[in-house]
């Protein structure tokens, strides 16, 4: 059974390069090339295309950076030249990430026009001191105005991402900043505490930030307000209304298939052999935005996932998920019967680390808070290794 097939596009520039952060974004010092940039991704998905013959578009993410650097006649008309090249399903969830300083009035408005259904906004904090603290280019009077064109522009379907543990933050700060979130009725709200990423300037110069303690007592406390206001935690940093998951994202933790295309997009697609055991193949694309443009027209570099590599991926994904797995999941995302790692999870629930529910298999309360130890655990050969505190 072939899995469903999402579309992610990165877009690398953003206005400033913000001290924390380690994605593949870059200050944007000279014109934003932005039809140069808009034919590389259309000739990107032209190479990439056969190997996904056939298929349609389950739901598109355009990542970045700060996709909303683009205009809505340069989003809209990707778009259409996106779908001539392979189908997109009726319903596509298509999700843009916008800098709320990046959006001028009656943009959202064209972006939903253009085919645009779903928002996220990068909130971070509605302080105006800790967007200082955090690089920011927004205050939060932008989110304010930016939420309420949302609703406006009929893009009810929002999602706010929220930082916490931030600089010189307390808990009743965190709680705060969820609230005034909360109150502008999005539709999912991602929770992520900040960490220092290598090779930040934060990593280099960390600022003064809340003890282990403190952030962990932050995310109880937020995580209670969450629930009690109807959002459903469905994965580690991921809540939702009814409804609101993001498919494109449960894609990707359900170890779905997906292309990739823009500077240091990364894809994975699964594909039928003999008829035997399925392959699984991963793409990868240059960072650097002028190095990708230079090399577009050679697409990415694929390589397959060795078979033993396969189960710490898939437990990588879906172990994030509140939702856990079914065995039946594990087999027909990586063609493995599910006996070759039963095992492990065995071990696991013996430790009070997994537990299996409805028939899925999932991470303990416990399991969570050393979730990163515990999907080490479908290393190959690492089964059998005592976890610390287990
Ligand atoms: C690719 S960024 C995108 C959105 C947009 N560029 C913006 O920042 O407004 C996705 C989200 O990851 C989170 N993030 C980035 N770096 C982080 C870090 N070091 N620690 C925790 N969360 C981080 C932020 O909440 C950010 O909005
Ligand atoms: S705006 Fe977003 S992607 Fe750009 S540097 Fe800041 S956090 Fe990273």
């Amino acid at each position: 059974m072939t899995p469903p097939l999402a579309l992610y596009v990165h877009f690398p520039w953003c206005v400033a390069k913000c001290p924390y952060c380690d994605f593949n974004s870059h200050a944007l010092r000279d014109a934003l090339p932005e039809s140069t940039y808009i034919d590389a991704l259309v000739m990107d998905m032209q190479i990439q295309a056969p190997r996904a013959a056939g298929r349609a578009i389950s739901s598109v993410f355009m990542g970045g950076g700060t996709p909303s650097l683009f205009k809505p006649e340069a989003i809209g008309g990707l778009l259409e030249r996106l779908r001539a090249i392979l189908p997109f399903e009726a319903g596509c969830e298509i999700t843009l990430e916008a800098n709320p300083a990046t959006v001028e009035r009656g943009r959202f408005a064209e972006y939903h026009a253009a085919g645009i259904n779903r928002v996220s906004l990068g909130a971070q904090s509605f302080d105006g001191e800790t967007l200082k603290a955090l690089g920011r280019i927004h205050q939060p009077a932008d989110v304010f105005r930016a939420a309420e064109e949302l609703h406006t522009a009929g893009l009810s379907n929002f999602n706010l991402d929220l930082m916490f543990a931030l600089p010189r933050q307390d808990v009743a700060g965190a709680l705060a900043d969820l609230t005034t979130a909360l109150s502008l009725e999005p539709a999912h709200l991602s929770h992520y505490q900040l960490t220092l990423e290598p090779g930040t300037l934060f990593a280099a110069q960390p600022p003064p930030l809340p003890d282990d303690e403190i952030a962990w007592d932050m995310q109880g406390a937020c995580h209670a307000v969450l629930a009690a206001r109807g959002f459903a935690q469905y994965e580690v940093s991921a809540f939702a209304r009814a409804g609101r998951q993001c498919r494109h994202n449960l894609n990707y933790w359900r170890f779905g298939d997906y292309l990739g295309i823009g500077a240091g997009a990364h894809g994975k697609l699964t594909r039928a052999t003999d008829g035997s055991a399925p392959c699984i193949e991963r793409s990868t694309h240059l960072r650097e935005p002028r190095r990708y443009l230079a090399s577009a027209a050679q697409g990415p570099a694929w390589k397959a996932v060795p078979d033993e590599d396969l189960p710490y991926e898939f437990a990588m994904n879906a172990l994030r998920l509140n939702e856990g797995f079914e065995a039946s999941l594990f087999t027909t995302r990586t063609g493995l019967p599910f006996a070759r790692v039963e095992s492990i999870p065995r071990a696991l629930e013996k430790q009070g680390l997994m537990e299996l529910v409805a028939g899925h298999w999932r991470a303990t309360g416990r399991g969570r808070q050393m979730l990163n130890e515990l999907i080490l655990r479908f290393l190959p050969g690492r089964n059998s290794g005592v976890m610390a505190g287990s």
